[in-house]
């Protein structure tokens, strides 16, 4: 089966969400669990931006031994200087250039001609490789730019000597199947391209990150940038735990697997939340509180009697339980199989009591407890 690279840039791109800021120290942390879930390569951060990221990084390039360590900078010389200091330390490093190749960008951002894009990347890339063979390049806002510009960009990197191509829905603008279309188009028209790697990266503006992403691996791309719990600059990235459990579920269809050790999923996305201050939504795919929880009637009593009924995957394999949860929409399945763990044994006469009592209280309350349901009992 073909391997999907796994490029994490939860402590780069979901760093730059608001208030997820992490000291060192922190990042380092979440670094070493990732390492443990064995992603592949670790987007440790941008260390231009501030000391404390210079510093976050080189700690990470110290520490972490098996996942390759990423460094993110503009096609900017003093950029690049940066980064290839803060990864000097790592036994696998990667520098990944950026450069806009939408005209919206070129004009009103950077101020410079398309002509003079080309020529900035050839000569960042070049700089950059004097120093680390393993280039990433990524044509900013990819999904806006003129198409046969974008593909003279790309081959301009590779011939430069960028081993990887990250396209970039910057701005979460893409649609799944135009995104699938546009990496199939670039297999088609960029004529070195089989000598790099695509990457793919998308943003969740339109709620779409994990579906564009899953459309550019049908279409070609053989690594996937997300992260942990979907964070990323405003509506965030697509989520590394939905990117690797549809690939692991549905690999019927996509004929591909990761490396990745998805028992530790749960512990690395509590470990992210709790860091950053940054909840996770109940209703999350694969992470949520409710993700393997039921509590409708007619779903408890087919999960008792068969899992498959409602569960596409085992809750195990993400590090977590599947749960039965008592509520006003249980049914009497359900309830009695509550009862036989938490240990309570009653006659038919009695459990048709018990949980027509319970039926009154679940109407007022959300959520019955064990403790509210021994009192009740
Ligand atoms: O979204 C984006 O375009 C980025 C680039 C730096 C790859 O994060
Ligand atoms: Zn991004």
């Amino acid at each position: 089966m073909p391997k999907i690279i796994i490029f994490d840039t939860t402590l780069r791109d979901g760093e730059q969400s608001p208030g997820a800021s992490l000291t060192p120290t922190e990042k380092l942390q979440i670094a070493l669990g990732l390492e443990k879930m064995r992603v592949d390569v670790i987007e440790a951060g941008f260390p231009i931006a501030a000391s404390s990221e210079f510093k976050a990084v080189n700690e990470i390039a110290k520490k972490v031994k098996n996942s390759i360590v990423c460094a993110l900078a503009r096609a900017k010389k003093e950029d690049i200087k940066i980064a290839i200091e803060a990864i000097k330390p790592a036994k696998k490093k990667r520098i990944h250039l950026f450069l806009a190749s939408s005209d919206i960008h070129l004009k009103y951002k950077l101020k410079i001609t398309r002509r003079e894009a080309l020529k900035q990347i050839k000569e960042m890339i070049t700089f950059a490789k004097k120093a680390v063979n393993d280039i990433e390049f990524s044509p900013e806002d990819a999904t806006r730019s003129e198409p046969l510009f974008l593909f003279k960009v790309i081959e301009k990197a590779i011939a430069s000597g960028a081993k990887t191509i990250n396209i970039p829905d910057t701005v979460g603008y893409a649609l799944p199947e135009k995104f699938g279309e546009l990496i199939a188009e670039i297999k088609k028209n960029v004529s070195n391209i089989k000598k790099a790697t695509i990457s793919v990266h998308c943003h969740n503006d339109l709620g779409l990150a994990t579906a564009n992403s899953l459309a550019g691996i049908k279409n070609g791309a053989s690594q996937v940038e997300c992260t942990i719990n979907g964070l990323g600059e405003r509506a965030g990235n697509a989520a590394l735990e939905e990117i690797v459990m549809a690939l692991k579920v549905r690999r019927d269809y996509f004929q591909a697997e990761t490396g990745i050790v998805t028992r530790e999923i749960a512990k690395i996305s509590k470990l992210v939340s709790h860091l950053t201050g940054i909840p996770v939504q109940p209703n999350k795919a694969i992470v949520g509180a409710n993700a393997f929880c039921h509590e409708a009637g007619i779903h408890q009593h087919g999960i008792l009697n068969k899992r498959e009924t409602y569960e596409i995957m085992r809750a195990e394999d993400v590090g977590l339980r599947s749960q039965l949860v008592l509520g006003k929409h249980s049914g009497k399945h359900g309830f009695e199989d509550k009862l036989k763990k938490i240990g309570i044994r009653l006659d038919k006469k009695q459990l048709e009591r018990a949980f027509q009592k319970f039926k009154k209280l679940a109407d007022k309350k959300k959520n019955i407890s064990d403790e509210e349901l021994l009192k009740l009992l």
